[in-house]
């Protein structure tokens, strides 16, 4: 018998939600550095959103067995992203939610009181983004003429991205999940790639 592991089980469930997430008209945009400096901080006012809702809610958590393997402290480590909308004329705390990420903030707050283990799949696909994002911050610094500041979020562990990527999955695989909580670590790895497809056309509808 063969055993899929938890993160084999989530590259393989949500592969072509990557593909969608790539082929999206506002990821497009980005990837092509065809954003404005004010739709970049507008896109990155809403990742600041998830992650400081997923950070605090996994906090609040912090004894959970599964949370504890698993997250590090540079997961809570917002200083590039601020650092960025500051640059962008944007203030963090002033960030309103579009409608998309009001609904993923509230299914993360549903899932810290029932399922509390599976907060580690909006994490996932937040961390497992950091592969792509690298090219992403490199094409929007020499389009958009930026200084290290400004897209500095998408490369936010440098040298370290594929270490800490490694690491994470190795966590993991090292975690115990039950049936159900695999399951559930699917949806909200779904329901966070879904997010962003819905941000992106929130934003291009403005
Ligand atoms: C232009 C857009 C994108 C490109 C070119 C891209 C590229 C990549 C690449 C090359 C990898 C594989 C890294 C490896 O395993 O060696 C990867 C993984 C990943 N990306 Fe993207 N990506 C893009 C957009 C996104 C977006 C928007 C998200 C999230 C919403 C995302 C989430 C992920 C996740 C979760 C993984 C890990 C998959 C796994 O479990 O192995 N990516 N991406």
């Amino acid at each position: 018998m063969t055993t899929v592991t938890v993160m084999e089980l989530l590259r393989d469930s949500t592969s072509d939600m990557h593909n969608s997430a790539e082929a999206n008209e506002f990821q497009h945009k980005l990837s092509g550095a065809k954003v404005d400096k004010d739709e970049l901080g507008r896109y990155l006012q809403q990742l600041y959103l998830i992650h400081t809702g997923v950070s605090s809610l996994i906090e609040a958590q912090a004894d959970n067995p599964a949370i504890k393997h698993v997250v590090r402290e540079y997961h809570h480590d917002q200083t590039s992203i601020v650092n960025d909308l500051e640059y962008l004329g944007q203030k963090p705390e002033l960030a309103v939610p579009l409608k998309a990420t009001a609904e993923l903030i509230a299914s993360m707050n549903d899932t810290a009181q029932n399922e509390t283990a599976a907060l580690l799949g909006y994490l996932y696909v937040l961390e497992g983004s950091t592969n792509g994002a690298k090219f992403l911050a490199k094409a929007l610094r020499k389009g958009l003429d930026l200084p290290e500041a400004g897209a500095s979020y998408f490369d936010r562990y440098g040298e370290q991205q594929r270490e800490r990527w490694n690491n994470f999955k190795q966590a993991m695989n090292e975690v115990e999940f039950s049936e159900a909580e695999r399951a559930k670590l699917v949806s909200t790895a779904t329901e966070t790639f879904q997010t962003f497809g819905k941000i992106g056309d929130e934003l291009l509808q403005k």
